[in-house]
């Protein structure tokens, strides 16, 4: 199976922040697309051939997919609850709705319906927290699977300060993510990430037999949160009174590694940047969540300057929007409100290639290189009449990339592929 999808090309090779040579740029650009990954990118008149399909998405941009690195899957009915901050808003909302992932036939609706959620926001990629509940991880594993979509996702471990009806134990917490791991990772595009939620759901025995899981399967990812929340930090410290700070916990038990993914990680001390940094631990920038709980405001330029590499994410439900645009929107006021800046090209190499990076998955995802899977999302900078008009004045291709990144949300995806297929009804 072989197709031409013509268009605006744009994809990264480098980081913008790092050097002027970042990115490729064809006005007249095409994708060939043979059996779900990238056979060639080049100018349309060097690639058109009568013999093959073409799908024309002339004048619309054509990038490598969003990846989102930090996303509840059991949250799709929680995002937009009113009025509380994150340890409230986690026992108020989010346990009970959690719970209800028990139920039979529960779980695969909503996995349905969350994987729609990101490819009509243009997200082919998404790095998950599951409910407690194996059946979860199962029903957003066979969802993806069946639209061969490529998730990185884990069945929480939680296995105190939380209701009964969403608490496994070490043991069981151990088995069940043994045996989703075994099923599921490296299955297809699937990946297994084991998921302590984070330090005040964990009983040090928890944590212990997570560091185990860890140790026997090494190529996983590992997803938690840290550091959040001022009222989590000081609880944490007070659960975990050897601890020298809140990292150290993870530390302890053998968690920090280039496959960690730390939500959040704004209130940070010295001491924890620069483990993060040695151990090649990823932060992860939650920015519609941290505005929407009042957590704080994440210092990218810092953490930068000191070595650690971050993502960018939604969080939803605690972050209420599924779209990566929306997501760079509120990441650009964060860093305003510190002094720092978010230039257009850095904000979408952020949620295609920098996420990849982020996840050491750059030779597959966030890239249009040859060989890579054909994931992509097709952007529409006139999709409202707001950035039409904007669009009016806009000249170079980083003012349309910023009045995306502004104005846009799920109006301006025109397309999402997943592994060279449409997601949406043309
Ligand atoms: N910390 C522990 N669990 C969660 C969660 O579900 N959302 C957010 N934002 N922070 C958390
Ligand atoms: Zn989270």
């Amino acid at each position: 199976m072989q197709q031409l999808i013509r268009g605006r090309v744009l994809d990264f090779h480098a980081d913008p922040a790092d050097t002027e040579d970042n990115h490729r740029y064809i006005e007249d650009g095409a994708i060939l697309v043979r059996d779900g990954l990238v056979a060639a990118v080049g100018e349309y008149a060097e690639l058109a051939n009568p013999d093959l399909t073409e799908i024309d998405h002339r004048p619309h941009l054509i990038l490598p997919g969003f990846i989102d690195t930090h996303i509840h899957f059991p949250q799709v009915q929680v995002i937009g609850s009113w009025g509380a901050q994150l340890l409230d808003w986690l026992n108020t909302y989010t346990f009970p709705e959690e719970a209800r992932f028990a139920q039979q036939g529960h779980a695969p609706a909503m996995a349905d319906a969350f994987l729609d959620l990101l490819t009509s926001h243009g997200t082919t990629t998404a790095v998950a927290f599951c409910s407690v509940h194996a059946a979860s991880a199962e029903a957003l594993f066979s969802a993806a699977e069946s639209r061969n979509m490529a998730m990185v996702a884990g069945k929480v471990m939680m296995d105190r300060n939380a209701p009964e009806a969403v608490l496994d134990t070490p043991q069981s917490g151990y088995d069940d993510s043994k045996a989703l791991l075994e099923k599921w990772h490296g299955r297809g595009r699937q990946r297994y990430a084991i998921t302590p939620r984070f330090a005040i759901t964990s009983t040090p025995e928890q944590l212990e037999m997570t560091g185990q899981l860890v140790r026997e399967y090494p190529d996983c990812h590992i997803q938690t949160h840290l550091s959040e929340n001022l009222d989590e930090i000081d609880y944490t410290l007070s659960l975990y009174p050897k601890a020298r700070d809140y990292l150290d916990i993870y530390e302890t038990y053998g968690l920090l590694s280039d496959k960690l993914l730390l939500g959040h990680s704004i209130h940070l001390r010295e001491r924890e940047i620069k483990r993060m940094a040695e151990t090649g631990s990823r932060a992860v920038f939650c920015p519609t969540s941290n505005l929407f709980l009042g957590s704080g405001l994440f210092d990218e330029a810092g953490l930068r300057a000191a070595g650690v590499v971050s993502g960018v994410a939604t969080d939803v439900g605690g972050g209420t929007s599924y779209s990566m645009l929306q997501t760079l929107n509120e990441g650009y006021k964060i860093l305003q409100l510190r002094g720092q800046k978010l230039h257009p090209l850095s904000a979408f190499h952020w949620a295609t290639r920098g996420n990849a990076v982020a996840l050491g998955m750059q030779d597959r995802i966030g890239t249009l290189a040859p060989g890579s899977d054909a994931d992509f999302v097709v952007l529409d900078a006139h999709a409202t009449p707001a950035m039409a008009l904007r669009m009016q004045r806009a000249q170079t291709l980083a003012e349309e990339l910023f009045i995306l990144q502004i104005l846009g949300d799920d109006r301006a995806i025109a397309q999402t592929y997943v592994a060279g297929k449409p997601m949406k009804a043309e």
